[in-house]
């Protein structure tokens, strides 16, 4: 059977470092994963960091020359079997929601058919306020996927929710929107 390909969208998010355990975890599932790293999640995450773990190349900017003719957002798109958004900010939802493709992650994920799952994190002000709640409900609505967020311990030093699924709920989501 043929491998999969996830494409993981990396926002700038705290929980930018659980992309780690999202990538380990994928590929002792034997999936394959591409990551598209965000230009301010790179202040919380290295692309060599990413680079090593996934074993590919790290794509941010969809701007840079590349070999193949497919500008980089249409040959990404086309490679996934799913893109999965680990942490998914609310900028990112935000973007996908109103149509915006400004970078390479909201160009990809606008140019692909394949099935696109969030995992959201922020701050639990963030994640209720109504523009954030509208914007996943129409997403929901379009056949966008969501995993979390869930009640945890945040960043700020509150317990509340906003903190990103855990890696096996992810994974699990993963794996079964793989399958259909
Ligand atoms: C320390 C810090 C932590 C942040 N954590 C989050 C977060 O967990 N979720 C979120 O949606 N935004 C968070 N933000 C705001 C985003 O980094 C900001 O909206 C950024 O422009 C999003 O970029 P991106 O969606 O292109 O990755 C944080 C900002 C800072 C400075």
């Amino acid at each position: 059977m043929k491998r999969k390909k996830i494409v993981l969208g990396v926002c700038a998010s705290i929980a930018a470092y659980r992309a780690c355990d999202i990538i380990n975890t994928l590929k002792k599932q034997n999936i394959d994963v591409v990551v598209c790293l965000t230009k301010d999640a790179k202040h919380f995450i290295t692309p060599l960091t990413l680079q090593t773990l996934s074993g590919e190349r790290v794509f941010i900017d969809m701007f840079k020359p590349i070999k193949e003719w497919d500008p980089l957002h249409i040959s990404l798109a086309k490679q996934a079997d799913l893109i999965l958004v680990a942490p998914s900010s609310a900028d990112i939802i935000s973007k996908v929601a109103s149509g915006a493709c400004n970078d390479l992650l909201s160009c990809t994920i606008a140019s692909t058919e394949a099935p696109v799952l969030f995992a959201p994190a922020m701050n639990n002000i963030m994640y209720k306020n109504k523009i954030v709640q509208e914007n996943i409900s129409k997403l929901k609505k379009m056949g966008y996927e969501f995993v979390g967020p869930e009640k945890g311990h945040l960043a700020c030093g509150t317990k509340a929710i906003g903190h990103i699924a855990d890696t096996d709920d992810i994974v699990r989501q993963v794996k079964s929107l793989l399958k259909k």
